[in-house]
């Protein structure tokens, strides 16, 4: 078995908001940071900017993520947070064309000399540790992730992750957890923590991914979308602690049951307006890979104020995972969906 490592919640748009950080934290993952956030708009002082990257009094540590390709931007905005944040996290690795046109994200993987700068700026703004995270480089034929990774722990970023995609590859094909073992390598004798992330989605492929890797730290995305239990499992499962489960015994629905009331919970405890923007699409997730879900999903889709979502999709949680049904297709989750969807809409 692998010694135990901290485990990360990737930050992700649309799904990492603040009340799935505080559930991700008490279902096991030692860190998470917030979707990643423009500085253009952070460093212009936008509202819609500064709500992504909101916090809460209970998150510790609180990481933002930022991006961009306007040096400026990113060091005003590295300045600007760390009055605030215990960590900030810069990203290098994001694929989406509206990103990458803009020279930010993974694109920047192309450009070593520029994004080093850009670190080492940041570096200098902050009143907080900086960290990054990047790709292996913009395609096959340029992998500069070893230079770019050993030229940032030399100039003393808190630590480094690595998804072991390109900027082309997007999503597609297999992480390259052999490279990201390079980059633990040439991190080594700057004692800088490397972070493994792509494609670890239980704890057989994390104790895989740390064997081959050697990484001082795991970081799961898509594994963890709607699945926030997935952290204290993995620890569980690999014998690392004696994690204590929320949970109690459930089984993996009874899980997830726990975990939509939670986030419910807390969405309502944090309140304000921006609090339950990912409801829907958090309600959605939690039904992928059950029985029925896909069946249900049109029923929770049909509600237009995304706040009325909650409690249809726990009767159907609820009776799944208590086998009262064995599918999600709950007659009273239905009635409950169907009576939701006669509210209005509800605008941000
Ligand atoms: C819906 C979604 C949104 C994402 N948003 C971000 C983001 O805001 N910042 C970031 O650094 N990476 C983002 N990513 C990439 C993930 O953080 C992670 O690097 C990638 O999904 C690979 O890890 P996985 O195989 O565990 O999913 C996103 C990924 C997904 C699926």
């Amino acid at each position: 078995m692998p010694e135990p490592v901290p485990l990360f919640l990737a930050p992700m748009a649309g799904v990492t908001d603040v009340a799935y950080r505080l559930l991700a934290k008490e279902a096991g993952a030692d860190y998470t940071a917030t979707e990643f956030t423009a500085a253009s708009g952070l460093s212009r002082k936008d509202a819609k900017s500064w709500a992504k990257v909101e916090t809460h009094p209970r998150e510790d540590p609180f990481i933002p993520q930022i991006f961009g390709g306007v040096e400026d931007e990113m060091v005003e905005t590295a300045r600007l947070l760390s009055k605030d944040a215990d960590v900030v996290d810069l990203n290098f690795g994001c694929p989406a064309p509206k990103v990458t046109k803009t020279c930010a994200g993974a694109a920047m993987m192309g450009e070593p000399d520029n994004l080093v700068r850009m670190v080492e700026r940041c570096l200098e703004a902050s009143q907080v540790p900086v960290s990054v995270k990047m790709r292996l480089g913009t395609n096959q034929e340029t992998l500069t992730v070893l230079e770019i990774a050993e030229r940032c722990a030399e100039l003393g970023v808190l630590r480094v992750c690595v998804h072991g995609r390109t900027l082309s590859q997007k999503y597609r094909g297999v992480a390259d957890w052999d490279m990201i073992a390079k980059v633990v390598e040439v991190c080594e004798p700057y004692n800088t923590p490397v972070i493994a992330n792509g494609d670890v989605i239980d704890a057989k492929s994390a104790a895989k991914c740390l064997e081959v890797t050697g990484a001082q730290g795991l970081m799961i995305g898509r594994g963890a979308i709607g699945n926030p239990c997935i952290f204290g499992r993995i620890k569980t499962e690999l014998g690392w602690e004696e994690f204590e489960a929320p949970w109690g015994d459930a089984n993996q629905a009874g899980q997830k049951h726990w975990a939509w009331n939670r986030y419910v919970e807390l969405v309502d405890e944090i309140g304000g307006p921006y609090a339950a923007r990912n409801m829907k699409q958090h309600a959605i997730s939690f039904t992928k890979g059950l029985p029925g879900g896909r069946e249900l999903r049109p029923h929770l889709h049909a509600i237009k104020d995304f706040r009325l979502i909650g409690e249809p999709l726990n009767i159907a949680l609820e009776a799944f995972s208590q086998r009262r049904h064995n599918t999600l297709i709950v007659p009273e989750a239905i009635e409950a969906a169907a009576t939701a969807s006669q509210a209005g809409g509800w605008r941000r």
